[in-house]
């Protein structure tokens, strides 16, 4: 297995608060990866250095092949087209039907022609399987779950190499988590041949444990538990099982 991401004994210290402490662990590439923790572990942190939007105080981040150290802004910015972001609420532009939504990163970042660009946008919201009588629509219009796949085809645009996810699953009612779990995998699956990396920061462990090869359990900015689903499962580990049983 190729390793997308690399954290080498990574510290971020705010004033005399250490959020990550020496992490040393690989995201491997092709996975589904879900960083659990309660709230303050540090996860948001650890995706914002993954990003380069912030700068570990020790230790480096080898990502998808390049040290994030050796990028200027300019490269951070072109670097961070590799990942596609779903945020926990859509974040759509509210004045863009959602057909428009998934077109802008291509009108913005590309030279594709306008032909091209429809035919992509047909086929990423034929992929999150949104009705087509909802395609010209404005988010307003459109259910949460609904919004959440035209968030999601938004993120697919450029073809990420990973796929990241903030909360995808907090405050939805179980039935809406079901479907949103449903499109993390289908979307990992789609995109198999073509060695999609997932990685998801959670809170919601029954959701995690379902839909991902590798759990990462963090605590305090240290790493508790890294291991398969099915290890996590079994864990002996305290803090865990209180997790677990929530
Ligand atoms: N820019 C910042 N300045 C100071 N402290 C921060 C900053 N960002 C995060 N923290 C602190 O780091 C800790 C981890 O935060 P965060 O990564 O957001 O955790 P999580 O996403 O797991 O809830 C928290 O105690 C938070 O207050
Ligand atoms: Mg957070």
């Amino acid at each position: 297995m190729t390793d997308a991401i690399i954290f080498k004994n990574v510290t971020k210290r705010y004033g005399t608060s250490t959020v990550l402490n020496h992490l040393n662990f690989t995201i491997k590439e092709g996975k589904i990866t879900t960083i659990l923790g309660f709230s303050g572990a540090g996860k948001s942190t650890m995706m914002k250095h993954i990003l380069g939007l912030t700068i570990p105080t020790e230790g480096e981040i080898v990502s998808l092949g390049v040290n994030m150290s050796e990028l200027d802004e300019l490269g951070l910015r072109e670097f961070r087209r590799n990942f596609g972001m779903v945020f926990q609420y859509a974040a759509l532009f509210d004045n863009l039907t959602a057909y428009e939504n998934v077109a802008f990163p291509l009108r913005e970042f590309t030279k594709l022609k306008d032909a091209k660009i429809r035919e992509k946008v047909d086929d990423l919201l034929e992929a999150v399987e949104l009705v087509p009588e909802s395609w010209h629509r404005l988010p307003s219009e459109l259910s949460g779950g609904m919004r959440k796949r035209v968030g999601l085809a938004r993120a697919l645009a450029l073809e990420p190499r990973v796929m990241l996810y903030d909360e995808p699953t907090s405050g939805l009612d179980p039935i809406s988590t079901q479907v949103v779990c449903d499109l993390i995998v289908d979307t990992a699956k789609r995109n198999a041949d073509k060695k999609l990396t997932s990685l998801i920061i959670s809170h919601d462990v029954r959701a995690s444990l379902r839909i991902s090869d590798f759990i990462m359990f963090l605590e305090r900015g240290s790493i508790v538990e890294y291991c398969t689903v099915e290890e996590f499962r079994q864990s002996n580990n305290p803090t865990i099982r209180r997790f677990l049983e929530l």
